[in-house]
């Protein structure tokens, strides 16, 4: 057999909204000290590749030629030097826009930052100039026209850079992008499939129901995405950033860092470094885990991996501690074999038939990698 060409696994990286939003604190001190962190704290080691701005970072005003400029007061050195600064520390950096007339966040009533609709070649050549490595394209303000051409515009206007920029539509789910952002014209690198998270376990744990079923749409290259990480910024517990960041996983998901990397706790920061639901993440069969059972709040979703291993998440969504039993059957396994599994947050491993049997206390997840011996 001839061997495969090695697809793109999910985007790893930051972006500071779900930790900012548009608040003063977003500046270029900012960004500049989370790539720092992304050294320091061994980020970049795990995998984590992208720091990405969002909304809020652009002028109200085009310049006289039509271009989208930085804010200057948030971005003093502009982009360019920004991006030069993430590439000096071995990262890649992206930028927002929205493929509308004026993106998401109007900070003054009927007053928006300039989008990208009708402007796709000029601002994909802006991008391209300022080194930009990934483009978040947002929803706002689309003016109702059709998604499937505003998303191929901006596609084709980046391609033209002759630059390789991932392209990451928030197009919210609305128009199934699952159907056909991850095909020819738009090709695009993920789309995401839901509404806003915010930092509450119900709000994670609607993402995610909506995100699960959508598997038979992901192919390597082209996720998925039930929207960025909240882990670390504090509206839930330990217990539930750990199926947050499992459930992600499983789902091979976009990992986009949501919480200041500069004031992160380290109970936060363990979550985000462990490598082995990472590579469960990334692992290169890049296929998106299934839901093999769905009820009375437990969720066992199941990703073949590609040294022939599968993970295993094992989710109570319930507000009572559950006993579980997952048999080898479920998980797709031979009846009567000999398995390793491997606990991914525990870091251990046991030998079995395969069968599962665990205690899961409220809105706990256990996570496995399980192989044939
Ligand atoms: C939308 C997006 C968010 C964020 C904001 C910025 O709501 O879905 O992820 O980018 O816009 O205004």
């Amino acid at each position: 057999a001839s061997a495969a060409p090695t697809p793109t696994p999910p985007q790893m990286g930051f972006n500071n909204w779900n930790s900012t939003h548009c608040r003063d604190e977003f500046n270029e001190a900012m960004i500049r000290g989370i790539a720092d962190k992304f050294i320091s704290l061994g980020l970049r080691d795990a995998g984590y590749r992208y720091v990405n701005i969002d909304d809020c970072w652009a002028n109200w005003q085009r310049d006289k030629d039509g271009n989208l400029q930085p804010n200057p007061k948030r971005f003093p050195g502009g982009i360019k030097a920004l991006a030069a600064y993430i590439h000096q520390h071995g990262l890649k950096f992206g930028l927002y826009s929205s493929a509308g007339t004026s993106t998401c966040e109007p900070l003054q009533e009927n007053r928006g930052f300039p989008g990208g609709l009708n402007h796709e070649k000029q601002d994909a050549a802006t991008f391209a100039s300022w080194d930009v490595d990934y483009l978040k394209y947002d929803n706002c303000n689309n003016q109702k026209v059709d998604a499937k051409q505003r998303y191929t515009a901006m596609a084709e206007a980046l391609r033209s850079t002759g630059r390789p920029i991932f392209y990451s539509m928030c197009e919210w789910g609305e128009n199934k992008p699952w159907l056909w952002g991850g095909k020819p014209p738009v090709d695009a690198g993920s789309w995401r499939t839901t509404g806003d998270i915010s930092d509450t376990y119900a709000s994670m744990l609607k993402n995610f129901k909506e995100n699960v079923v959508l598997d038979q749409y992901a192919t390597p290259g082209h996720w998925n995405d039930p929207d960025m990480l909240e882990v670390g910024n504090g509206g839930m517990t330990d217990v539930e950033y750990r199926s947050h960041f499992s459930l992600w996983s499983i789902m091979a998901a976009p990992l986009l860092i949501g919480t200041d990397l500069r004031t992160i706790k380290p109970d936060a920061l363990q979550i985000l470094l462990n490598k082995e639901v990472i590579a469960v993440d990334q692992d290169p069969l890049g296929v998106q885990g299934k839901q093999v059972r769905d009820a009375d709040g437990i969720h066992v979703i199941v990703k073949p991996l590609k040294d022939g291993s599968r993970a295993v998440v094992v989710f109570n969504e319930t507000d009572t501690p559950h006993d579980v039993t997952v048999s080898a059957a479920e998980i797709g396994l031979k009846t009567g074999g000999s398995y390793n599994v491997r606990d991914l947050w525990a870091h251990n491993e046991v030998k079995g038939d395969g069968t599962l049997k665990l205690q899961l206390p409220v809105h706990a997840t256990a996570m496995y990698r399980i192989s044939r011996i």
